[in-house]
């Protein structure tokens, strides 16, 4: 098998083989195929699509180019949950220790931030010390121990992920339904969860931006679940507008925290609230959605969730001081509070401009060997269906660079639309693929 014909063969719309996508992907993994021909097949795979059959090879063969964890030995049931990607989306950082601290085990696989939308595993590294490339002896010695461990894709677990995952990031290929599908279910098969909730957003800070592509995707993911015999349930969520206020690694950290503090954002709260009461369903915790929900407020109010947050970080070798005084977690040295500069109704809050002008501080990467700088971000203060007055605080940027934050005010600026009549204001959720 040659790689040049295998690209061709995709280009021109064509079916690829189960022997030919496995080629290509133990091909890339071992570092046989360089990254201009695997970025050509991933270009060719986002304009031509895949059936239902080469998604669920593509998958597999993903999976499978690492370990695939068997947690049988260590739970019953082991959960994760994942996100499509979204802008402002620190769901995981409260999910799962929420759940952990309802009596589930949580063994979670994520990832960095990709092209406009921040990564679990980016602002967890903003907590200084915080080691999230864990070995496989590691990763079950605190799932067992925590009952929440956390790793990005490793040399051992979806090694073919981590590469593509990088390579898709900085060369226009995120936005692909087979090639979402694959990224996310070849991790959470790897990672040996047995049940899995799915956060598929929906808008214009996600990569699916209209509801039928959003279906299209958790229906892909979901039948690559069944398929594999975990259970897997998939909710379509709102991502119009930044989830929360904070926009940034540690500044989303620092939301983070204080939601589990029982306090935090209404709208993020209130998400963080039905994913956890759907992992808990889904895991048998609850045998409804309102009995998990009333679970998960109490770890919230009990501080059960934080603790085990704490305990998590500590595991794997966070500096617990800079999380218990979050004063300490990394900070921008500029920091410019922007006003309203007339009154009205928030009518839009772009939030994929957000995320681009987020990047452009720092907060993502433009070439795969950029360095993220943890500190910058935004916060912004209103939600979509606000009323605002003129001179109140629209938004404040956290930056560490005068031009780029001269440059970012103005974007994120001109992604809030202040209009006269009312806005209403947007839903949370749009409904669930089982
Ligand atoms: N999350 C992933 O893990 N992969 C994607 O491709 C998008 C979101």
């Amino acid at each position: 098998m040659r790689i040049p014909e295998l690209i061709e063969k995709k280009r021109d719309g064509r079916e690829l083989t189960s022997e030919e996508i496995r080629f290509f992907v133990e091909g890339y993994t071992r570092g046989d195929i360089p990254d201009y021909q695997a970025a050509a097949w991933c270009m060719a795979v986002f304009f031509r699509g895949m059936t239902r059959r080469e998604t669920a090879d593509l998958t597999l063969a993903m999976a499978h180019s690492g370990e695939m964890l068997d947690l049988h030995d260590i739970a019953p049931i082991v959960v994760d949950k994942h996100s499509s990607g979204g802008v402002g989306d620190k769901v995981s950082l409260i999910v799962a220790p929420l759940v952990a601290a309802s009596g589930l085990h949580v063994g979670k696989m994520s990832g960095r931030g990709l092209g406009f939308s921040g990564g679990t595993v980016d602002k967890l590294e903003s907590i200084p010390g915080m080691r999230l490339t864990l070995s496989l002896p590691e990763f079950k010695k605190q799932l067992k121990k925590v009952g929440l461990v956390l790793t990005g894709q490793s040399a051992d677990l979806a090694p073919a992920d981590g590469k593509l995952y990088a390579l898709r990031d900085v060369t226009g290929t995120v936005q692909s339904i087979p090639l979402i599908a694959s990224s996310v279910m070849s991790k959470k098969i790897a990672g040996g969860a047995q049940a899995i909730v799915l956060d598929v957003k929906v808008g214009r800070g996600a990569f699916m931006e209209t509801l039928p592509e959003a279906r299209a995707l958790a229906r892909a993911m979901v039948g690559i679940g069944k398929l594999v015999k975990r259970r897997t349930v998939a909710l379509l969520s709102d991502m119009n507008q930044p989830l929360g206020h904070a926009v940034g690694n540690a500044l989303e950290v620092r939301e983070a925290i204080d939601t589990l503090h029982n306090g935090g954002p209404a709208d993020f709260r209130e998400h963080c609230l039905t994913v956890a009461a759907h992992l808990l369903v889904l895991a048998g915790k609850a045998d409804r959605l309102a009995a998990a929900r009333k679970l998960a407020t109490a770890a919230l109010a009990d501080g059960s969730a934080w603790e085990r947050f704490r305990a998590f970080v500590e595991a794997q070798g966070g500096d617990v001081a800079t999380i218990e005084q979050p004063e300490r977690l990394p900070a921008a040295d500029l920091v410019d509070v922007v006003r309203a500069p007339r009154s009205g109704y928030l009518r839009e809050i772009d939030a994929r401009e957000v995320g681009l002008a987020a990047v452009d501080l720092g907060a993502g990467r433009h070439k795969k060997s950029d360095p993220i700088d943890y500190a910058v971000g935004f916060v912004i203060h209103h939600k979509v269906g606000d009323r605002v007055v003129k001179g109140e605080p629209l938004f404040t940027v956290h930056a560490n660079d005068r031009k780029r934050l001269a440059v970012a005010r103005e974007r994120v600026l001109a992604a809030h639309v202040i209009a006269a009549g009312k806005a209403a204001p947007l839903p949370l959720f749009y409904g669930v693929i089982r």
